[in-house]
């Protein structure tokens, strides 16, 4: 310690420069898409509300979502415009907002090039060559060089908007894979002009990009440029053929460089780490990147609590930090770190569920699984018109414990009372395979918000119907969650048929050898569990297609773990359980018995509809929500919880708000 006397360590709190931009902290917010903006691309009320929300919880610089610097380059509908004048007054307006609020605020360049549908752009996608991107499937054709030209100027262009509309910075989106990344990777990249060929070729159109916004948006304006330091892909680039060409970048005008990872082909998805991604992921990247530059480097990627990201700046791995999906599941995140609450910070899970696969696989626009207020900044009723009940919540799994904060936070009584020993639902079950562990914490933040608000949970009120007649409710919640189901089936009655959760929770041991019926989230995450502990586990599934999507990046995760772990049996259908295992009927009706020690059913579940009848047959005012409503995910146990509090405590407005 002595010897670093008087070199102060550098601050995740303290200012920075970035060009001639003074930022007010060395915090991101990343650009996120999120679906706010019209399907013409112009900003809307919506989405300025959500980046004031993000400005006011203390960040030091905002760069915006995806813009569009052409309409062919646009990757969704309801992407972003800055292609044109028209859409300078609703940029401005945005500009405004989150500056007004504290925070500078940057423009993200963006042209999505071959990852895009010809259904949003009315055209065949452009590329530097005609390869198609293995997620995307659309075949390019390759911008000829008059075209890369115009292209060029159209970035000027978008620079100078830019400024005009008051923006402090641009950042070039070079990474992900969209055109730019496009360009400088030999995996999309097969050009022979001067715009290919090798490295430098490669990386041509990127300089001259760099080179037009500094022309249209002024020397003096901050240029950040984002890039994937790797690209984890076979045939990709890495940090090694990247690192001798950034300090061209620089010459051309890159004032920070923003350090990400990953193109759309990548498996798992680490542009967006998930559960099984480690913390940090491209710190040690940006730290090469920072020796090499001689320029202020931001790092992004799962860097959610800001005590490890002061250690990253402290150790000069890299001057900025950028926080993605933490803003999303608490806009108020840095502000409570700034006072040292950081127990008061709900943690985004990193599930991707709720923000970036919910925006790519369903085609809906952004929100976040814990985080029910996200996306809806805009209308947000609070305060002190609500009704003061008291509230009765039915369970405290994640839906009873959102409902049960919504209503405290509306100002009004309540009380929670659950079944078990303990809150938390399936989500103390969920929470036990590897790499879960973030739902445990989102149950103990929710308890602890709870207890702030002065609730404390009723736990091990098995007796749940005395609550009912307790006192004069104004309304019920009704958040009991689902009854997992075991088929009757010939041998089901043995002692060696086990409940996934019941096994999760260590209520009952398995054998050695264990078939795990049912390869749904349940079953897989059970399988992994068992592996984990050293079981031989064969999974039995009778869909053809796994029902987990090895697209999303917790799927991916799970298919190759047991791909290379265990036996998965598709289209196979368990039809009796025998004192040695199991008989399945695969396709064409062949019937095979599987040797286990234990069974475990993992079959899927059926909701608890009884405590919403018997509260609505006292005459109660009645809601449900979550699994009770019909089992799916925590998203909409959390966002049906809510939607469940405001309509009782705002009956008035719940419709205009537009519950579920
Ligand atoms: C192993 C496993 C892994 C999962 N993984 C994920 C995942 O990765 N992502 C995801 O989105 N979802 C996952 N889920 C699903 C998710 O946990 C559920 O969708 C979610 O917990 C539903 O929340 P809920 O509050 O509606 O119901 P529950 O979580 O079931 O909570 C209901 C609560 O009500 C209590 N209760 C029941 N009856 C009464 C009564 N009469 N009176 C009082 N209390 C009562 C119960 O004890 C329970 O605590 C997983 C589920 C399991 C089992
Ligand atoms: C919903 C969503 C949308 C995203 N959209 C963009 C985008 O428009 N431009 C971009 O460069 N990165 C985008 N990203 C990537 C993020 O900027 C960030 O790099 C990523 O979320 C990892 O950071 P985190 O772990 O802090 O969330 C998006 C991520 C999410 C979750
Ligand atoms: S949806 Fe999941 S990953 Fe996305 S911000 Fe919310 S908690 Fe984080």
């Amino acid at each position: 310690m002595g010897s670093d006397k008087g070199k102060a360590k550098p601050s995740l709190w303290e200012p920075v420069r970035l060009g001639g931009l003074l930022l007010r902290n060395r915090t991101v917010m990343p650009a996120m898409g999120t679906g706010y903006a019209s399907v013409g691309g112009e900003v809307t009320p919506r989405l300025t509300a959500y980046l004031r929300t993000r400005a006011e919880g203390g960040v030091g610089l905002i760069i915006t979502e995806v813009m569009a610097v052409h309409p062919l380059g646009k990757g969704f509908a309801s992407e972003l415009g800055i292609y044109d004048d028209s859409f300078l007054p609703g940029l401005s307006e945005l500009a405004r907002a989150v500056k007004g609020a504290g925070a500078a605020v940057a423009a993200q360049l963006h042209h999505a090039g071959r990852e895009t549908f010809p259904q949003v752009i009315g055209d065949q996608p452009v590329a530097p060559s005609p390869i198609p991107s293995r997620a995307m499937g659309q075949m390019p054709r390759a911008l000829t060089r008059e075209e890369i030209g115009e292209l060029v100027s159209r970035y000027a262009d978008a620079g100078r908007r830019a400024r005009e509309a008051g923006f402090d910075a641009v950042e070039i989106h070079g990474a992900h894979g969209y055109l730019v990344n496009q360009f400088l990777s030999p995996y999309s990249n097969r050009r022979d002009d001067e715009y290919g060929g090798d490295a430098s070729g490669r990386f041509r159109f990127a300089r001259e990009v760099v080179r037009a916004v500094k022309e249209g948006a002024g020397r003096d304006f901050p240029v950040i440029f984002r890039f994937s330091a790797s690209e984890d892909v076979k045939g990709g680039y890495d940090l090694d053929y990247l690192l001798p060409l950034l300090p061209l970048l620089v010459q051309d005008g890159v004032d920070a460089f923003h350090v990400s990872r990953g193109v759309y082909d990548s498996p798992g998805n680490p542009t967006c780490p998930g559960l099984h991604h480690p913390e940090g992921i491209n710190v040690e990247h940006a730290a090469r990147v920072k020796e090499a530059v001689g320029v202020p480097v931001i790092v992004v990627g799962k860097l959610h609590d800001t005590r490890l990201a002061e250690e990253v700046v402290a150790s000069g791995h890299a001057d900025m930090v950028a926080f993605g999906r933490q803003h999303l599941a608490d806009p108020h995140f840095l502000a409570k770190a700034m006072e040292g609450r950081h127990e008061d910070i709900r943690p985004c899970l990193s599930c991707n569920q709720g923000c970036i696969e919910r925006l790519m696989f369903e085609f809906r626009s952004v929100t976040c699984t814990v985080n029910p207020d996200c996306g809806n900044e805009w209308r947000l009723v609070r305060g002190t018109r609500g009704r003061k009940g008291p509230f009765l919540v039915l369970g405290a799994g994640p839906a009873g414990l959102q409902a049960a904060i919504t209503l405290r936070e509306g100002g009004a009584e309540v009380r929670v009372v659950e079944r078990e020993d303990e809150p938390g639902g399936q989500l103390r079950a969920a929470s036990r395979p590897p790499h879960k562990e973030p739902y445990r914490r989102w149950v103990d933040w929710a308890v602890r918000r709870l207890e702030g608000l002065g609730v404390r949970v009723e736990a091990g009120r098995s007796s749940w119907r005395d609550a009912l007649p307790e006192e004069d409710w104004e309304g019920v919640v009704a958040a009991c969650g689902s009854e997992p189901v075991i088929p009757s089936l010939p041998g089901v009655e043995l002692s060696h048929n086990l409940e996934a959760r019941e096994v999760l929770l260590e209520h009952v041991r398995p054998g050695k050898r264990v078939l795990v019926v049912g390869a749904g989230l349940v079953g897989m995450e059970t399988a992994d569990y068992l592996l984990a502990r050293g079981h031989e586990v064969t999974v039995v599934e009778e869909a053809e297609t796994p029902p987990v999507s090895p697209l999303t990046s917790h799927g991916y995760y799970l298919h190759r773990r047991l791909r290379d772990e265990a036996r998965l049996l598709l289209g196979a259908r368990v039809i009796k359980v025998t004192a040695s295992g199991a008989v399945i009927r695969r396709v064409g009706c062949v019937e095979e018995e599987v040797e286990a020690d234990s069974v475990v059913w993992a079959v899927g579940s059926v909701p608890r509809r009884e405590p919403l009848q018997a509260a609505a047959e006292l005459g109660l005012k009645a809601e449900s929500a979550g699994d009770a409503v019909e089992p799916r995910r925590l998203l909409e146990a959390v966002h049906e919880g809510a939607a469940a509090a405001r309509a009782l405590l705002y009956p008035e407005e719940a419709e205009e708000e537009g519950r579920g």
